[in-house]
């Protein structure tokens, strides 16, 4: 059997394009390996949000040069965002390299791979620039890449991604996504409910809706014009799913029917990603975020009145171009007066190519940056803790995922084993349990707590008679 290794970098969407990719060249007789040395094909599936996820790529493909000389069968792919960004940039840097895949061809890769492994020559893949056609041109060369799922292919097999829409039109002056992943395009609602039924049916209790700004799905099929909440809705009545999450929201689409429909529907997560940025009006205006940061609090408190007990967690750029002390400041002030469960925090890398880049200079020196990047996750920081404090003593319920990450470290084996998973409100719970309980919902009783992560025991120790049979995990070479 031929090998593959892949190693993908950025977000879910990354990591479901890899799992598809996977999962197609699987059916053309390739096996995964963890390393790139025994590998038959060598795949990257690159990021461009920020300037260190290229780098990371172009120093792994430096490293595979000697790897080529000495075996020049062997097959070099990059695939996704940095593929569509950099194009024939990637050949120059890397001569050895037999193909370029921007995310909207993934469908092409199977057959490069065979083309690849008979010729010599490059190809290159990539879809239309968002200047390069009309916009029907320009959506038709982004497919969305959703072929056949394979569960063996997920990191477990009770939870699963499930693409809603691709793209971006929102243009905010700091991110590429939109160059990249070319135009908004909602899938058909048939096509994601079909989806989820079968994955429904191979056993997985647990979906999780991407999109750039999965809020802002929208699709019209005759008279009628499906949104989140409606497909959230119809989502609920598949018999199987236990949990439904969708990421990432933007905070102008956060509708009162959504925030509706997830107070009432029992398996929506009472959680929601929704990035603020920055908590400056003038930083905001320079984003071109689409909202000031009164819209944002007034959105932050309808969300916390429509839904008891949701969680709201957030992103944060810091040192974007012109961001003063006080700027910041009302950052440090936002987070301080949001109760977000938890930010992800950024700093600022310019992105050739966007609106931000031609208008402003990269001006916030770069230990400026890392200063307030430290300053603004100390202060999320403290807030998390205090956040977690309150679950002291109460009950939670959890679908087990798995090993923590430090049972995986210690390479416990047996059946008792220390055990993760997340609450429906996203927060991460460590306890004692059996391996048997993995892919089942628990209830847990918390006693201890940290900045991130819940400690807790299981409440009534059921062990069902079923003996599941686990599908090893496979490693996507996430790094
Ligand atoms: N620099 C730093 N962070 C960025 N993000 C997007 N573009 C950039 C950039 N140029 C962050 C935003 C977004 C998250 C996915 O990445 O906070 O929400
Ligand atoms: Fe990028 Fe803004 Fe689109 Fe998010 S909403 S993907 S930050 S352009």
């Amino acid at each position: 059997m031929p090998k593959l290794y892949i190693e993908t970098v950025g977000c879910q969407m990354n990591m479901l394009d890899s799992e598809l990719v996977v999962a197609s060249l699987r059916q053309d007789g390739y096996e995964l390996t963890a390393t790139a040395a025994d590998a038959d094909t060598i795949l990257f599936n690159t990021c461009s949000v920020r300037q260190h996820a290229e780098d990371k790529i172009y120093s792994a493909l430096g490293r595979l040069k000697n790897a080529k000389r000495g075996n020049p069968d062997k097959v070099i792919g990059v695939l996704g965002c940095m593929a569509q960004k950099d194009q024939g940039l990637i050949f120059k840097r890397a001569p050895y390299v037999d193909f370029v895949v921007g995310p909207g061809q993934l469908h092409q890769v199977p057959a490069l791979v065979r083309e690849a492994r008979i010729n010599r020559g490059q190809r290159m893949e990539v879809s239309l620039g968002r200047t390069d056609g009309s916009r029907h041109e320009i959506e038709r060369s982004h497919e969305s890449f959703d072929p056949l799922r394979d569960p063996a292919m997920r990191p477990t097999p009770y939870q699963a991604y499930v693409r809603i829409m691709i793209g971006c039109d929102k243009f905010c002056t700091y991110c590429i996504v939109p160059s990249v992943r070319g135009p908004e395009q909602s899938r058909p609602p048939a096509a994601i409910l079909a989806e989820a039924r079968q994955l429904a049916g191979e056993g997985c209790l647990e979906i999780t809706l991407l999109g750039q700004t999965v809020n802002s799905y929208k699709y019209r099929e005759g008279d009628r014009t499906w949104r989140l909440s409606d497909l959230l809705e119809a989502l609920h009545e598949i018999e199987g799913l236990r949990r439904i999450k969708f990421v990432t929201n933007y905070p102008k689409d956060m509708t009162d029917d959504l925030l509706a429909a997830v107070r009432d529907l029992p398996k929506c997560s009472k959680y929601l990603h929704v990035p603020v940025q920055s908590g400056s009006n003038a930083v905001l205006k320079r984003m071109k975020r689409g909202y000031t940061i009164e819209d944002y609090r007034e959105m932050l408190a309808r969300t916390y009145d429509s839904i008891p007990g949701v969680a709201v967690t957030s992103d944060f750029i810091v040192g974007f171009c012109g961001e003063t002390e006080a700027d910041f400041e009302q950052s440090v002030e936002l987070v301080c007066g949001s109760r977000f469960k938890n930010s992800f925090i950024f700093k600022y890398s310019e992105r050739p190519g966007t609106k931000g880049a031609e208008l402003y200079a990269d001006d916030v020196p770069d230990d400026t940056k890392r200063r307030r990047n430290n300053e603004l996750l100390e202060v999320q920081n403290e807030i998390c803790e205090a956040d977690n404090q309150a679950f002291l003593g109460r009950e939670v319920t959890v679908l087990v995922e798995g090993r923590s990450k430090a049972s995986e470290k210690h390479g416990e084996d047996g059946d008792r084993m220390q055990l993760t998973r997340r609450t429906n409100c996203d927060r991460i719970v460590v306890f004692e349990g059996n391996r048997r309980q993995i892919g089942q919902f628990l209830p847990i009783v918390i006693y201890d707590a940290n900045a991130h992560t819940l400690f807790g025991e299981i409440v009534t120790q059921h062990v069902g008679p079923e003996v599941f049979s686990l599908t090893l995990p496979v490693k996507i070479g996430l790094r």
